[in-house]
């Protein structure tokens, strides 16, 4: 595998390997050494888990990495995206981390790039986090083996989100038992890669053994898709009373950043079913795996 840009490329025995090797790095705390390699960070859109991780991966395997400043950087001067990448590959960047507000962004490049280059896809558009759903479901696996007897519900935004849209594919490459994918309809997708679109919170957390809320992402609506934060609350947050529609022992997950007292309460947040600040530390360890199999073939 030359880059990693969606969920699509993979197999589930990849996706398996990819997991304990993560879950390998976690126990052991013992790293391979990569250290004839560059990472560069360029994010076009704010990032503190993403971002961050990739460093802390990289910095465990031995490798340097920059974050480039992209308010300082030489774009600001005209020159285009790609110069910018064939200038950092001649320093010795080989390893590309890119987060963009394009559907596709990552992609193209991949596709147009003749180098060594490794192109990493940190988040499209709207349209994937590949990495974000592996740390996920690395979570998920971590406490329930069985993907196959499942339930997954995922709340919120779902048409806006990456995340969603990367985890249904990972959701139906791993066979979970049941997706529910729940959302006011001004939110709904028009349509699904794996599970079922229900308005209903109740109907959607019912014996759900895992839920992953999603932050309102108000910076991609347009006026007629705002819903006032009161009103989603109500209908859609996940507090102490909703959580009781789910399995007792449901895990909730949040791919962050969270916004406490709108998508998700902070009792719950921060309560004992809650397993967001293991999601960004598995994150680390999930983008290890990844920058590993680039660079050795090996998971493959
Ligand atoms: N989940 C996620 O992508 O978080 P950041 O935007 O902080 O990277």
């Amino acid at each position: 595998m030359k880059h990693f840009l969606e969920i699509s490329q993979l197999s589930s025995d990849l996706v398996k390997k990819f997991i304990l090797r993560a879950l390998e790095f976690k126990k052991t705390g013992q790293y391979p050494s990569y250290s004839n390699n560059i990472l560069a960070n360029l994010f076009y859109e704010n990032s503190t888990r993403t971002r961050v991780s990739f460093m802390l991966a990289a910095n465990n395997l031995r490798i340097a990495s920059i974050n480039l400043d992209l308010q300082h950087s030489s774009e600001k001067k005209g020159e285009s995206f790609e110069d910018t990448i064939l200038n950092l590959s001649a320093m010795g960047v080989n390893l590309f981390v890119i987060r963009h507000n394009q559907n596709g962004f990552s992609q193209a490049l991949a596709n147009s790039l003749l180098g060594d280059e490794h192109i990493i896809n940190a988040g499209d558009g709207t349209h994937s986090h590949p990495s974000q759903a592996m740390l996920d479901f690395m979570t998920i696996f971590e406490h329930k083996k069985h993907l196959k007897d499942l339930k997954i519900a995922i709340v919120g935004n779902i048409s806006h989100s990456r995340v969603a849209n990367s985890l249904q594919s990972l959701s139906s490459l791993m066979e979970v038992g049941e997706l529910a994918l729940v959302a006011p309809e001004a939110w709904q997708p028009e349509s699904t890669q794996y599970g079922y679109v229900t308005s209903s919170l109740k109907d959607g957390l019912a014996d759900a053994d895992v839920i992953i809320t999603l932050r309102v992402q108000n910076e991609r609506l347009l006026d007629n898709q705002k819903i006032s934060v009161a009103a989603y609350h109500d209908n859609y947050g996940i507090t102490s009373k909703t959580i009781k529609y789910a399995k007792k022992d449901v895990m909730i997950m949040h791919p962050g950043p969270i916004n406490r007292g709108v998508e998700i309460d902070s009792d719950i947040a921060d309560g004992e079913n809650s397993f967001i600040l293991q999601q960004a530390k598995n994150g680390v360890f999930m983008r290890m795996a990844i920058l590993e199999s680039l660079l050795s073939q090996s998971p493959s």
